[in-house]
């Protein structure tokens, strides 16, 4: 009887609190409009880049027609200045009648139609960051229903205008709300942002109670240097965040800014790669109208993509951080695999790197290692061959690397790095002792 009783206590309060949602067992890949077409209202002047309907539809279309969709790119997310200045006759928020005169459900469908999600924004606060009307305590359960009525797929809840008593109720009531309207709506929370990201203001453990994903810094501009500010903070601070992620449950260090025009190609490879280490949402803010085949090849590389979207979900870490300015990232996959980023944060010339995988922790056997961006498979190693990698200045190489053993053991049909790679696996057998320039 006791026991039954504990049971129940315990099945109740995860009733009551934890994201039921089943969404988001891989993170999220899509297109979210801000860091491209930020607060652009001017249809006037600029109908083709300014936040409409319009904008949105175009954006569907590319993602269903330009192969963005199969790679896993669904969710197309409106972010800031959507709304009207005003809520309705009845409380509820609606979108600005001029830039989206068919209304949120309408723009809902024609994603759906093309088997895309939807996203949009909302603020725990008084205002949006851009001044539109927030979210205040009274209105949760309003714009929850709103969105589910309109058919939405997933709510990026910001924090402007709102203090932490605020967000401390304001963030889990969402959370509530969301799963009372019954329809699967993923929850992006800035609240960490809010709070500095770390303990003891921000409860990682609640955090992934409630939310499926989060925003825990700053917001990424176009430039190199805020995406290595960005890099920084988040492993300077792994031993907080690594643990916190995992399937239904990620840490949002903000959107790829690869096709816009802060990065450099080499700089791009390196944002794929170190984004796919963190296991971060790959959420694009680009033109993808007008995106260059260079931007598009990086963005679409299956094997970085299936790097990032890895069944177990653990975010990477970083093993070295060199005085001379090279960075050592790794990241464990399903099925004994593993990923390796080598980052130059140089400005010389390529800098050839020397180790080993053992002497990157890993264990005694051969190991298959593929090129992620030359995508090419390199001779096979043992832990202990040397090898010296050349990389580039702001610029990262990126390893998928498989044990031969386990490779042969374990191989499946569909796996995706056998599928994509194929025989050319098989090709070399090979082991080398000597350094490996590669
Ligand atoms: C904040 C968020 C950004 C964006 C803007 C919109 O700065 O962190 O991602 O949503 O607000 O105003």
């Amino acid at each position: 009887m006791q026991r039954s009783v504990v049971i129940f206590v315990l099945a109740f309060s995860a009733a009551a609190w934890a994201l039921d949602n089943g969404l988001m067992r891989t993170p999220p890949m899509g297109w979210l409009a801000w860091e491209r077409f930020r607060c652009d209202t001017d249809c006037l002047n600029d109908p083709d880049n300014c936040i409409s309907e319009h904008l949105f539809m175009e954006m569907a279309d590319r993602l269903s027609e330009d192969g963005w969709r199969e790679l896993g790119y669904v969710y197309i997310n409106i972010d800031d200045c959507w709304s009207s200045m005003q809520r309705d006759s009845q409380g509820r928020l609606q979108p600005d009648p001029k830039r989206f005169p068919r209304g949120i459900a309408h723009l809902a469908q024609y994603v759906h139609d093309r088997g895309l999600k939807l996203g949009i924004y909302g603020d725990m606060g008084t205002h949006t960051c851009g001044g539109y009307p927030g979210t205040t305590l009274d209105k949760i359960e309003t714009d929850a229903q709103t969105f589910a009525d309109w058919g939405v797929d997933m709510l990026k809840l910001d924090g402007c205008y709102s203090n932490s008593s605020y967000q401390e109720q304001g963030y889990p009531m969402m959370s509530k709300a969301l799963n009372a309207t019954g329809r699967p709506i993923a929850y992006s929370c800035s609240w960490p942002a809010y709070q500095g990201g770390l303990p003891p203001k921000v409860n990682y453990t609640l955090l992934g109670q409630i939310c499926n994903l989060w925003r825990n810094y700053d917001d990424i501009q176009d430039s190199w240097d805020s995406v290595m500010s960005i890099v920084d903070w988040f492993f300077d601070n792994q031993d907080v965040l690594q643990p916190a992620a995992g399937p239904g449950q990620w840490n949002d260090p903000d959107m790829l800014i690869i096709g816009d025009f802060g990065l450099s190609l080499d700089q791009s490879r390196a944002q794929m790669a170190l984004w796919a280490i963190m296991a971060a949402p790959l959420f694009m803010s680009n033109d993808l109208r007008t995106i260059s085949s260079d931007a598009r090849a990086i963005l679409q590389n299956k094997i970085a993509i299936g790097i990032n979207q890895d069944r177990l979900g653990i975010q990477g870490r970083r093993l070295i951080k060199e005085k001379n300015g090279i960075e050592v990232f790794w990241r464990p996959l399903a099925k004994g695999s593993s990923a390796l980023v080598f980052l130059s944060r140089r400005s010389d010339m390529p800098y050839p790197y020397k180790t080993s995988l053992k002497e990157l922790s890993y264990k005694t056997g051969v190991y298959e290692v593929y090129d992620v961006f030359s995508e090419k498979l390199l001779p096979q190693m043992k832990d202990s061959t040397e090898f010296v990698v050349s990389i580039n200045p702001s610029g990262a190489v990126m390893w998928y690397v498989n044990p031969v053993a386990e490779w042969w053991k374990e191989a499946e049909p569909g796996r995706f790095s056998e599928k994509l790679i194929g025989p050319k696996f098989h090709q070399h057998h090979n082991e080398v002792d000597a350094p490996l320039v590669l």
